[in-house]
């Protein structure tokens, strides 16, 4: 960590020495040849560049907005090198209230911690605040801007994400509950076959959620141990991991740092490749295929693109196919799999709550497996599903927005291109919404009803509201339901200490492994 902070700070100043350097140089060299005239010319362009850079040093695009004090250069670059993100900026709310500025570079970053505030620029604003901000990094890991999650709002993301939309829909009505079904039962084989033996199930539940998904995208499922699998995740989790880091951020902030070599930049560049191979293979198999599945995704996306009369997908190609599955295959697999297994880190902690749900399945269901239509019947297993959403949004800062134009939030101006971070986390920790809000308590949602359940936002919300929200709401009923029904989670017996509950905070904020037993529940 601290290396990393040095290399962003000798990266600024190497940028300032190098800017200086140049101008020196310039000028002398630029007198002595031509004389006084362009000797003018080049104070002007040196003053031009020095007024550039004192702007660069001391603009303040919100000088309203309340924030820590900025630092030279690095600005509040050090705030964002916390360990756990999520828990710092909510620890800053507290200090500088819901809506406060850091900076970045020659980037302002507006974070928003309350529901209310989020609200406002997401749904009441969406179209001030439905933007991505463009990157040098961003465009490499999104092919150009290509993907749904990192491209910015115009006309071909309107499109793209409508067609997306489209075709998961057609799959939720059509096939969802079937694939979810089928990869629940296997996972009950999964922890049958541990026979009551201390296990991580992380992986299990990883490859449970990317089942989903890769069904969904091509109609492929995988083993635990298949190597393609393998290749898959370890690739989609390296890219996720080296673009969170501020080795690669430290390339958007000083674009002069991407002349020096970067062995991180490098890896960051192969697994992209990587990763484009992969999907390539997938999507040409898929097109070969004699009798495709049907319900596949990837069969909609291609119909969508070949209605060309429809003109709203002609300016869309196979790029956006690719990039789509990039898409669901990053934004499905982790995020549902960090929830299955932060849900059972906490029935350990509250085992009674597991017992409330596991008596209300018995009743309710008389012995069958759920179906999703259930739920209204399950409030129980449902409050459950919340409380674990609100306690551990999985996504804590959602992905950062961009404002469009000229807007304002809370009674701030906000300027154009100012980044939005909505701390999706802090609104979930808001004393003012939530009565002891870092407990974990679901029957709140069964006192609070459906005024608790409307404050909760860990899908985001307006026109960047996560696309897969439908389908991540299943998952995480029917994977629960199947779980607790057929299974009685408990520590090990040789292990005293429980599941840490704080977490590793990066774009998914996941538990810290640990063991469990999950035999039968008994009578
Ligand atoms: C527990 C599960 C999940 C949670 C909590 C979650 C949460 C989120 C959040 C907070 C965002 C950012 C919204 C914003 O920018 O304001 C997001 C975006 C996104 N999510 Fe999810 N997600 C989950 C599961 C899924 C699944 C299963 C899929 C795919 C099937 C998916 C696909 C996406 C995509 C493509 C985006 C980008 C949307 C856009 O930029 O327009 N997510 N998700």
């Amino acid at each position: 960590m601290v290396i990393e902070i040095s290399f962003i700070t000798a990266g600024a100043a190497f940028l300032v020495v190098l800017l200086m350097i140049f101008i020196g140089i310039f000028c002398q060299k630029d007198q002595s040849v031509q004389g006084d005239h362009r000797g003018s010319k080049c104070t002007e362009a040196a003053s031009g560049l020095l007024h550039h850079l004192c702007r660069f040093l001391t603009r303040s695009s919100s000088p309203g907005l309340p924030g820590p004090p900025s630092l030279f250069l690095i600005g509040n670059m050090m705030e964002l090198t916390h360990e756990h993100l999520p828990i710092h900026l909510t620890n800053l709310a507290r200090r500088y209230g819901n809506i406060y500025r850091l900076k970045c570079g020659n980037t302002t970053m507006v974070v928003l911690n309350s529901g209310e505030i989020i609200r406002e620029a997401l749904v009441k604003k969406w179209s001030d605040f439905a933007g991505r901000p463009v990157s040098y990094t961003g465009d490499i890991v999104s092919g150009g801007g290509h993907t749904i999650s990192l491209g910015d709002y115009n006309e071909e993301w309107r499109a793209h994400r409508r067609l997306v939309h489209s075709a998961l829909q057609r799959c939720c009505q059509q096939s969802l509950h079937d694939v979810i079904e089928r990869q629940a039962l296997h996972l009950r084989e999964v922890l049958m076959d541990y026979r009551g033996s201390p296990v991580d199930l992380a992986e299990d539940f990883t490859v449970a959620a990317s089942n989903v998904i890769t069904t969904l995208a091509f109609g492929k499922e995988y083993g635990k141990s298949s190597s393609e699998l393998q290749k898959l995740h370890s690739c989609l989790n390296e890219i996720v991991a080296l673009w969170g880091s501020s080795w690669i951020s430290a390339l958007d902030s000083f674009p002069l740092l991407r002349k020096l070599p970067n062995p991180v930049f490098a890896r960051l560049l192969k697994e992209v490749a990587k990763r484009d191979e992969i999907i390539r293979e997938h999507l040409n198999n898929y097109k070969s295929q004699n009798n495709k599945t049907e319900d596949a995704i990837t069969g909609s996306l291609l119909e969508g693109l070949e209605r060309n009369n429809n003109t709203d997908h002609k300016r869309l190609t196979d790029i956006h196919v690719h990039m789509a599955t990039v898409d669901l295959l990053i934004g499905g697999t982790e995020t549902t799999a960090a929830w299955l297994n932060w849900t059972v880190a906490f029935l350990l902690h509250r085992p009674e709550v597991q017992a409330k749900v596991y008596e209300e399945l018995c009743t309710v269901l008389e012995g069958r497996y759920p179906k999703y239509s259930d739920r209204r019947r399950l409030p129980v297993l449902c409050s459950l599903i919340n409380e674990v959403l609100r306690l551990r949004p999985v996504a804590p800062l959602a992905v950062p927005h961009r404002a469009v134009r000229d807007s304002s939030i809370a009674g701030y101006f906000i300027p154009k291109n100012t980044v939005i971070i909505p701390n999706l986390f802090g609104a979930h920790h808001d004393p003012a919404v939530w009565s002891d809000p870092y407990s974990f308590r679901p029957e709140r949602f069964l006192e609070g009803g459906e005024s608790s359940t409307r404050a909760l936002m860990p899908f985001g919300g307006g026109a960047r509201l996560c696309l897969g929200e439908s389908v991540a709401k299943m998952e995480l009923f029917l994977f629960t339901a199947y779980l607790l029904r057929d299974f009685h989670f408990i520590p090990p017996e040789n292990e005293a200490s429980l599941p840490d509950l704080r977490g590793v905070a990066s774009v998914v904020l996941k538990v810290k492994s640990y063991t469990v037993t999950a035999p039968p529940p008994s009578g």
